[in-house]
């Protein structure tokens, strides 16, 4: 089914000026930006975005790296477009991203890993929301 997923090209990207590669990948898979815009997180939108993380050892450092330069946000859209692009993306670690993914051609470590992708369909629209408003998506 034609799904939509929230995607994040991270500072580490934006600051390699990597945007338009990554996202020919999107597109090359067949994945439609519907919606997009470039922003600075405020501490406050990178612990609340990352919430569920808010325990884990590498919190401190994963909002600190989020905050550090521009995020490029997008809705993107296509034929199972959470799982499809969690594909593109591949694994979070890049040492053990396959060959051909965006985490292979650019991150840089497990933390500055180049793009951030919605896990499931619920959590997709969670995200979405909580960058989007429904008139700033146009499919
Ligand atoms: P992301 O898919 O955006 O979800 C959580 C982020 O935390 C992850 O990508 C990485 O940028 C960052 N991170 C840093 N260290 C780890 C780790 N050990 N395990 C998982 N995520 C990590």
């Amino acid at each position: 089914a034609t799904e939509r997923t929230l995607s994040i090209i991270k500072p580490d990207a934006t600051r390699r000026n990597l945007t338009g590669a990554i996202v020919d990948r999107f597109e090359k898979a067949g994945l439609r930006v519907v919606a997009q815009k470039r922003i600075k997180l405020s501490k406050e939108q990178a612990e609340q975005f990352y919430g569920v993380h808010k325990e884990r050892p590498f919190f401190n450092g994963l909002v600190a790296f989020m905050t550090s330069g521009p995020v490029v946000v997008q809705v993107l859209e296509g034929e199972n477009a959470v799982s499809r692009n969690r594909e593109v993306m591949g694994a979070t670690n890049p040492a053990q991203a396959a060959e051909g993914t965006i985490r292979k051609d650019f991150a840089e470590d497990i933390e500055a890993n180049s793009v951030h992708g919605s896990d499931s369909a619920e959590n997709a629209a969670t995200e979405i929301a909580f960058f989007f408003s429904s008139d700033e998506i146009v499919g």
